[in-house]
């Protein structure tokens, strides 16, 4: 949720900050923009060029090509909107009123409106509907303030003034600020966003990710809540909000940051839709053991203190990540026995359940820098510990794609899912990998809890052995089936999704990958509650996609599909072939497994015919309207 690169060093600083800013677009590309600093030869005052595009950052290099941007220190940015509809006037960098100092900002300023309000009263002129251009404003006037004895500009100045300001900003900031009277600074603070230090050879290059790192240092410094830093090229220096100095050793990434190619595929979302069974066999590899005689079934991730104790457990998330936690959830409550509560993170921070004992807390965010996520986890921590005692203890446990990011810094215990990077907006293959990562957990509790018989443990681990050889092949089927459907729904404006049980979570995946993508309103219901309801939806032009999996709601779900039907409905089926199945109009076939691996394959025709629907409408499938990876705000 936009992206911040600043660079300072010895080599010009506009191709890196395009090249950082490439590998961050994902975090928002309704505009892009840079600043740089020229120094002057003649005077110690050195001069700024600040370019912006409304658009994708191609629109930013072709003006970057056009104008130039020289200068070995700048800041650029990738803007997903929040204040300010996506025009240029909105775009960053902001300025203050000279034009002479420039911020680029990532979070939301809670206080604009006071900010703002009072900076008019003191006459100045806004030009942008922005939170942000606060910042610049209430910088200059700080730097006025302190230097009324007199005093010449010098970094140290602008280092203060941006700290005064930071104290004044309330809600989440990662910034970064130049000023043209002292070319040789680059400062840049944090609070609540992320905001990395990469050391390069005489260089630095600050980011909101990793990914604008790569090629640049494995190097980082990550700066923590409410510090800031001031960079040079005599080093750097570390701040925290009171003004002390900090002192902290840099660290190594843990990931390689591969630049990701579309190899052969249209989009980025194909690609990784395919690469769902590379991941699922390297999985199963790392994480079941072959199964000889007395073998544990799953690799456990952690030591048996880990396990221990363990009565309730909850899970936060958003989106995608929640729907697998869903799913989770349903493994850890019914396969292993352990009470498990989903919660939208978002709702979780402000109405928290009361404290139940003995519990676990899972934030699962393929990103690790969602917003939501992050402060439930945080809010959740802190109540555990003010409450006191070992039976409220927080133990927290983060299940991330990404073991670079805040989560993981966050949280005392990691899963990584190892989906490898992820480039379409719409998650797919990190959902998968999220999935693989709950059956591993729910095999391992039910086997350190004594929940389950062997013979149940290895049945399930024997089917989730077997499920990777039979993906390509669904993969490839449903990626014909689905590009010859998506035609017929060149019109839809609506659709539903139905499932029951452990493929309820499904369904609502499919219906958002759906709305993300192809921007046609979708629903998902468990298959009971349409009649609830829902069903006044339904006519000839609303198609029903059913999941139908063979188990404890098979029939049920048929009979809904059947009320779905005598409504005239189109109905699809996403079920294994067989008699009882044709009653679909269409089907989507899926191997009959049991069901509780059936999720992991139900979902992919729920992928393939969003990814077709949309591609086949024209609309930019991996970088869709209004969305971005990382959602870094509340
Ligand atoms: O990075 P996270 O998994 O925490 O992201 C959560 C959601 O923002 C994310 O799943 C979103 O719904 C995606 N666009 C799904 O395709």
């Amino acid at each position: 949720m936009c992206g911040i690169v600043a660079v300072i060093g010895s080599r010009p600083a506009a191709p890196l900050l395009l090249e950082g800013l490439k590998r961050l677009e994902y975090r928002g590309y309704d505009s892009a923009g840079l600043a740089t600093i020229k120094s002057s030869s003649k005077s110690s005052k050195g001069f700024l060029r600040c370019l912006r595009a409304n658009g994708k950052l191609a629109n930013l290099m072709n003006l970057v090509d056009e104008k130039g941007a020289p200068g070995y220190l700048g800041i650029g940015h990738t803007r997903w909107a929040t204040h300010g509809k996506p025009e240029e006037r909105n775009a960053h960098p902001h300025r203050d009123s000279s034009g002479g100092l420039a911020v680029v900002q990532n979070g939301i300023v809670e206080n604009h409106i006071s900010l703002r309000k009072s900076l008019e009263e003191e006459g100045v002129h806004f030009v942008s509907d922005t939170d942000t251009e606060v910042i610049p404003h209430l910088i200059s006037r700080e730097l006025c303030l302190l230097r009324s004895d007199g005093q010449p500009a010098n970094s140290a100045l602008l280092l203060e003034a941006v700290r005064k300001v930071s104290l004044q900003l309330k809600g989440a900031y990662a910034l970064a600020v130049l000023w043209e009277e002292v070319p040789d600074a680059l400062v840049v603070a944090k609070k609540q966003a992320p905001l990395l230090i990469g050391l390069g050879e005489g260089e630095f290059l600050c980011a909101s990710d990793t990914p604008a790192l790569a090629g640049f240092t494995r190097t980082i410094l990550p700066l923590e809540d409410g510090e800031i830093a001031l960079l040079s090229p005599l080093g750097i220096e570390l701040f925290d909000s009171g003004g002390n100095r900090q002192q902290r050793s840099p660290s190594l990434l843990k990931s390689q940051e591969d630049e990701a190619t579309k190899r052969h595929f249209r989009h980025f979302m194909l690609k990784e839709i395919y690469e769902q069974s590379e991941i699922a066999s390297l999985w199963v590899d790392r994480h079941l053991p072959l199964g000889l005689p007395g073998e544990d079934p799953v690799a456990f991730p952690f030591r048996d203190s880990f396990y221990k104790g363990v009565e309730n457990i909850q899970i936060l998330a958003c989106g995608t990540s929640r729907h697998a936690a869903m799913v989770g959830a349903y493994l850890l409550e019914q396969f292993a026995g352990i009470p498990t509560t989903v919660f939208y993170a978002s709702e979780f921070r402000y109405a928290p359940p009361p404290l139940t004992p003995n519990t676990l807390t899972i934030g699962v965010t393929q990103s690790g820098e969602t917003a939501d996520t992050l402060s439930a986890l945080i809010m959740e921590d802190q109540r555990r510990k003010l409450h006191g005692g070992a039976l409220f203890a927080s133990k927290q446990l983060g299940i991330t794609n990404r073991i670079d990011s805040s989560i993981a810094r966050q949280v005392p215990y990691i899963l990584d899912i190892g989906a490898g990077l992820e480039v379409g907006v719409a998650a797919t293959k990190t959902f998968l990998g999220q999935l693989l990562t709950f059956y591993g957990l729910a095999i391992a509790f039910a086997s350190k809890r004594k929940n389950r018989s062997t013979h149940d443990l290895i049945t399930l681990r024997d089917e989730l052995r077997c499920f990777p050889s039979q993906l390509h092949a669904l993969i490839r089927q449903h990626d014909e089936i689905a590009a010859n459907l998506a035609p017929s729904f060149s019109d839809t404006q609506n659709v539903i999704f139905l499932g029951r049980g452990i493929n309820y979570p499904i369904a609502l995946e499919g219906a958002l990958k759906l709305k993300e993508i192809s921007y046609i309103h979708a629903e998902g219901y468990p298959a009971g509650e349409m009649k609830h309801g829902p069903i006044a939806m339904l006519e000839k032009y609303v198609p029903v996609i059913s999941i139908a999996t063979p188990g404890l709601v098979f029939e049920k779900v048929l009979s809904n599909a059947q009320e779905a039907k005598a409504r005239d409905a189109k109905l699809i089926g996403v079920a294994p072939e067989g008699p009882v199945t044709e009653i679909f109009d269409v089907l989507m076939p899926i191997p009959e497994v049991s069901e509780w691996i059936s999720p992991l394959f139900s979902v992919i025709p729920m992928q393939l015919l969003s990814y077709h629907i949309a591609a086949n409408r024209g609309l930019d499938v991996d970088q869709p309207r209004n969305l971005a990876k990382s959602v870094t705000v509340e």
